[in-house]
């Protein structure tokens, strides 16, 4: 359980200490999958699944060279393994290989398009972490990378705003072979592409 913030003292203490209210704030630290993260059960365990580049952990604790984080997610009905950032938009933030139940809590159902039911879960678990950055936008710098270098040899840089997220994941089942990409580098910048694509296609 997270504490109460003392948030009256809060506000009376830091235009007189002359601090951000943010800095004097516990609020949880978050950290960011800079690769694909393999997610364990526990400290020492099975391994559940893979967690994708760029996405948010909340840390829950630390030991050893792991770290146990949490994520929230959402994932179709019948098809719990995979979860992405929102509702029936499909970027994904963890693929699993199993449920478990420990790990992974149903935190609400929400009804989608087509008879479609989604869940909203909450993944925990633990990772290296080696595999983690406290700034996101080093993580999207190295995607960054990839898609000024290697995706302007045939044709003119194609900026993430051109197609929706959907669109991205169409284009680049080609596109990566085609600027042979390793299946890391193209995990990599299918995510980023994904989340700076536009909402809705274009007219
Ligand atoms: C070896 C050449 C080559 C490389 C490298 C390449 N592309 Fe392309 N791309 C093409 C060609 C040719 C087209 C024209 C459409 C077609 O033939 O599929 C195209 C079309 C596109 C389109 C437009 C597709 C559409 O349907 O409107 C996008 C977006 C795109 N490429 C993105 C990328 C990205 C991202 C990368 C880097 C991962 C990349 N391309 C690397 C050759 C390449």
């Amino acid at each position: 359980m997270r504490r109460l913030r003392p948030l009256l003292l809060t506000l009376l203490a830091a235009p007189v200490l002359g601090v951000a209210v943010d800095s004097l704030a516990s609020d949880p630290e978050i950290l960011y999958a800079k690769e694909s993260t393999p997610l364990f059960a526990v400290q020492k365990g099975q391994i559940l699944g893979q967690i994708t580049p760029g996405t948010a952990l909340t840390v829950k604790s630390k030991a050893g060279g792991r770290v146990q984080v949490e994520l929230e997610g959402w994932a179709e009905e019948y098809r719990e393994l995979e979860l992405f950032a929102k509702k029936e938009v499909r970027i994904e933030v963890a693929s699993l290989v199993r449920a478990n139940k420990k790990n992974l809590t149903e935190i609400g159902t929400e009804a989608g398009r087509y008879d479609s039911v989604w869940k909203k879960v909450k993944l925990t678990g633990w990772v290296d972490a080696r595999r983690l950055d406290k700034k996101l936008d080093n993580v999207w710098k190295a995607a960054r990378d990839i898609h000024s270098e290697r995706c302007t040899e045939c044709h003119d840089f194609m900026p993430s705003s051109e197609l929706t997220a959907q669109q991205w994941s169409g284009v680049l089942r080609i596109m990566t072979h085609r600027a042979a990409l390793t299946p890391e580098e193209a995990v990599l910048l299918k995510q980023y592409l994904q989340t700076h694509a536009r909402e809705k296609a274009a007219e």
